[in-house]
Order: C-alpha cells, then sequence, then structure tokens
C-alpha cells in the first residue's frame, strides 16, 4: 500500500505506453496516485463560487452529484436552489468532469475508451464530526459500492481534488481487498441468497403499495457481494479498530485517484472535494487476476457475473 507521487515534471513529457501500464498496475494494486499540483485546476472565479456555497443558505451546500451522461445535477432542492446558481454550478461540474475525462485519457492510456463514465461529485461539507447513518458514514473504513448503480464487474477508479484554499483531506486507508477478504469466512461474506438487497428492496415496496413504481435493481452476485461488504466492513468494530491503517493528507489543491472498490478508505476531516467517478472495463484492465471480482471468484469456485 503505497502512495505514488506524479510531479507537474513527469506530466509535461509525453507519457510512454510502459509507464502508462506501470501506473494502470500501481492502481489495480491498490496505490493511490498523487498529484501534488493538480493537472486539473479550477478556474480562479469558478473555486471562488465553490467556495462561497457552504456559507449561502441554498440547498447547494448538499452533496451533490452531477450526471455527465445526461447532463444532470442531483441532490439540488429546486425548491429552494436559486436557479441561477444551479445553471452556474452545473456548467462548472460539466466543465471539471469533461476535464478530468481529457487527462485520464493520455494519462491512463489502457483504459482509454474501455470505461464508463460515472457521477461526479461536489462535497462542500465538513467531513469531520458529520451526522449521517452508520451506513453512510464515511469515517468508517470500507470499499465502494453503489446501491443503485450495479457495475457486472467493472472496477470503481475515482479522481478527487481537494480545493480547499488551506486544508489538507484527511483520509486512513487500509490494506487492498485481496489481503482484507482473507480474513472473513466465505460464510460471513457470502451474500444469503433470501436477503439480497433487491428481495428486500421489492419486499419493502410491495408493503408499502408500490410494488410497480420500485423497479428492481438487477445486481451481478458480484455486486450483492461488494454491497454486503461494503457493509460488513462499516458494521465489523474489530475490523475497524484492529485493521492496518494508512493514514494519508491530501494537500490543498492536489489531486489523487485510487480503485476505491479494492482500498478500504475513510474521510476523516477535510471540507470542499470534487470527484469524478469512472467505471473501467474488466477488459481494460492491466492486472485483472488481482482484481476484486477474480479474487472472488476464486474464493466461490464460480463465476459471479
Ligand atoms: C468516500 O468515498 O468514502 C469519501 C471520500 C472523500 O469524500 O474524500
Ligand atoms: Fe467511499
Amino acid at each position: 500500500m503505497a502512495v505514488v507521487t506524479i510531479t507537474p515534471e513527469e506530466l509535461s513529457r509525453p507519457v510512454a505506453d510502459a509507464q502508462a501500464r506501470e501506473w494502470c498496475a500501481q492502481l489495480e494494486a491498490g496505490d493511490i496516485l498523487l498529484f501534488p499540483e493538480t493537472p486539473v485546476p479550477i478556474p480562479p472565479f469558478d473555486l471562488a463560487f465553490l467556495l462561497g456555497q457552504q456559507q449561502s443558505d441554498s440547498s447547494l451546500h448538499k452533496n451533490i452529484a452531477y450526471k455527465p451522461n445526461i447532463d444532470k445535477l442531483s441532490g439540488v432542492d429546486t425548491k429552494t436552489a436559486d436557479a441561477e446558481a444551479v445553471k452556474r454550478l452545473q456548467s462548472i461540474m460539466r466543465a471539471y468532469s469533461q476535464h478530468v475525462v481529457e487527462f485520464l485519457t493520455g494519462f491512463l492510456s489502457p483504459y482509454r475508451a474501455k470505461w464508463r463514465l460515472d457521477y461526479a461529485s461536489f462535497r462542500p461539507q465538513e467531513e469531520q464530526g458529520r451526522d449521517l447513518p452508520h451506513r453512510r458514514r464515511n469515517d468508517l473504513l470500507h470499499t465502494d459500492a453503489f446501491p443503485t448503480r450495479p457495475t457486472y464487474g467493472a472496477r470503481i477508479l475515482r479522481f478527487f481534488n481537494n480545493i480547499h484554499p488551506t486544508r489538507t483531506r484527511d483520509w486512513i486507508v487500509s490494506d487492498p481487498f485481496a489481503t482484507v477478504v482473507k480474513q472473513f469466512a466465505p460464510s460471513e461474506i457470502a451474500p444469503a441468497p433470501d436477503t439480497t438487497m433487491s428481495r428486500a428492496a421489492k419486499g419493502l415496496g410491495r408493503a408499502v403499495g408500490l410494488s410497480a413504481a420500485i423497479p428492481a435493481i438487477k445486481r451481478s452476485p458480484y455486486d450483492e457481494f461488494m454491497m454486503r461488504f461494503h457493509n460488513l466492513l462499516k458494521e465489523n468494530a474489530r475490523f475497524q479498530a484492529e485493521c492496518p491503517k494508512y493514514s494519508w493528507k491530501f494537500p490543498s489543491g492536489s489531486s489523487w485517484m485510487v480503485y476505491t472498490d479494492t482500498v478500504p478508505h475513510a474521510v476523516l476531516a477535510g471540507q470542499y472535494a470534487l470527484e469524478q467517478t469512472l467505471l473501467v472495463e474488466p477488459d481494460a484492465l492491466v492486472a485483472p487476476e488481482t482484481s476484486p471480482l477474480k479474487v472472488l471468484e476464486r474464493i466461490a469456485g464460480t463465476a459471479l457475473v
């Protein structure tokens, strides 16, 4: 588990294919790539707008997702938000998303055209002491899985910017998936067929007479597993207390990139971040054997997607 620092000097040279493959391999193994000076800077005028959101009363201070494929913001209460501000935020997020993609297209060439662009987010809340339901807490170590967006084996790669003008964003991380998963018995981690979340959601829908209104989310066994593992890690007090922890403080103005389905992570403090998620297809990986999908399939002895 390491942080690999990429300097502006390295970024100013053309990237050789072998180097790009090595960066992909490091990410896939659970390293974090850190850019002390972000390669995706936010224009000062836009930055001032983003940093102004927490002070305002508008609902733009909540965690906000931007869906690049349909050019939509979600998490904004349009009843209270000022329409001009919403438009402004949407255009800032659109530009951010495009710039991250442009940068990664050159930087991680082995993955080019083999990812699905997922959501971007704006995270203006102070992370220290946030009052969230247990499973949504980000200050507990976890691997990522999205309840409503199964990946079918694609991996969750996230690119972050700490846009706070002075403060670091403070994370702890632990050993990668392949190491952590071995600490649990297969029976502890296997999704129980009768209690899968899609069934639970359907049952809940039926109970309140909404069965037609809640479309069943089709997850693969892999997705069921990853969702369950996310919850299991957050709820396992022994894992939280005893696992090896490495702490990293990402500087103001930096970016970093990590497979968050592979590296258990938690954010302990910090405010104002931007993030773009990419789902990297299994056939793009340079070391597919280390992917959570392959690790799990070896444990299960069967295909999981
Ligand atoms: C997370 O993905 O758990 C949160 C990371 C962050 O906001 O820094
Ligand atoms: Fe996470």
